[in-house]
């Protein structure tokens, strides 16, 4: 009801700025108590990955790249938190403006390429945090890392995190960062996911705790790539996949003031890009390792419509900056009728 008033003042700000000034604010109210007083999201719990869910709906990576906003984010009721994308060292991310909003299609485009403080600031901010739902913690490479020594900057994040991190997400499927969608190819896959696997079993025995290893590909995939990336997953003994990230397409935008713009599309436009590639990988896994649906939820049936191609969790990212803290509790009502409704087909 009121979400549209306070939108339309933070539109008024270029995206950055009003990106930084919410989550701000949101922190400050997280610790004066003041967001105790928010309505809660009623539980939904989901047992997937050895962990428990409060329930089905997740903040999608990249909105808290650094784990700044931990509490205040938790406060507003996401069953789950995936903070990053991490590097290893700190870095700029490309140049700005770099953040455009399309208000009428309900999507951003954004390149801007793992802007972050480093894996060891992210650490720290995730010691302080007192939230203790679940934690994804999301990793990349390096802008100046060549590609071919990509693994070096995945396993530094890994040894790093593990500790901190109830999963971890491989990305390998932003746009923003040249070269990393070619460590989707089966080879390089193959390669890449055999050596983080083999540390996360050292780490698993150093730690006596698995964390398990989800990969995020992209919604730019041909039927046949997600099949041969599906046959590398279970070959890897990979445990999760989240799909999708943003979509080069945009055709869905023609046309489009800053439709033109480089970088990766979210929100509305992604939605059956996403939802195709999560179906076809489902299809392709029939069944066999726990997804998680991403890209275009904005409302019930958005959500809904994750869970009936094969997810068992979804997250948001651009539907929360376009329909505010509320979308959590629809998105969550959208699941419960998605579920009812394979039951009754079952
Ligand atoms: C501004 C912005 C920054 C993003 N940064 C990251 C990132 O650092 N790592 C990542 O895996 N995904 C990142 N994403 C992708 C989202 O997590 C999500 O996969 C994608 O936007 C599709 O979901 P949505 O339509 O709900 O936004 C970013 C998306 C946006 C809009």
């Amino acid at each position: 009801m009121w979400y549209p008033l306070v939108r339309a003042a933070l539109f008024q700000l270029p995206p950055e700025k009003a990106h930084h000034l919410t989550l701000n604010l949101l922190s400050q109210a997280e610790r004066l108590g003041l967001l105790s007083l928010w309505p809660s999201v009623p539980d939904q719990p989901v047992e997937l990955l050895g962990l428990t869910f409060r329930n089905p709906v997740g903040l999608s990576a990249g909105l808290d790249k650094n784990g700044d906003y931990i509490d205040a984010l938790a406060a507003l009721g996401f069953g789950f938190i995936e903070i990053g994308t991490v590097t290893p060292r700190p870095q700029p991310g490309n140049p700005q403006p770099r953040m455009f909003r399309l208000p009428e299609a309900g999507a951003l485009i954004n390149r801007l390429g793992f802007n972050n403080g480093g894996v060891d600031n992210l650490v720290r901010n995730v010691e302080r945090a007192r939230y203790d739902g679940v934690l994804g913690i999301n990793i990349g490479k390096n802008a100046s890392t060549p590609v071919e020594n990509a693994a070096d900057d995945y396993l530094h994040c890994l040894e790093r995190v593990y500790a901190h991190a109830d999963y971890v997400t491989v990305n390998i499927s932003s746009p923003n960062t040249q070269g990393l969608r070619s460590l989707q190819g089966e080879e390089a896959l193959t390669r890449l996911l055999a050596a983080l696997k083999e540390r996360q079993a050292q780490l698993s025995g150093e730690h006596g705790r698995y964390v398990p290893l989800l990969v995020k590909i992209a919604p730019d995939l041909t039927r046949e790539e997600v099949e041969g990336m599906a046959g590398v997953f279970l070959a890897q003994e990979i445990d999760g996949v989240i799909a999708t990230n943003t979509t080069l397409a945009r055709e869905a935008v023609a046309g489009r003031p800053h439709a033109a713009e480089t970088g990766g599309l979210s929100g509305r436009p992604v939605r059956e890009g996403a939802t195709r590639v999560l179906r076809e990988l489902h299809q392709a896994l029939d069944g066999r390792l726990p997804l998680i649906g991403v890209g275009g939820i904005d409302d019930a049936d958005s959500a809904g419509e994750k869970i009936a191609a094969g997810a068992s969790l979804v997250q948001i990212y651009t539907g929360f900056i376009y329909q505010g803290p509320g979308v959590i509790a629809r998105a969550n009502a959208g699941i419960a009728e998605a579920r009812r409704a394979l039951q009754v087909a079952s």
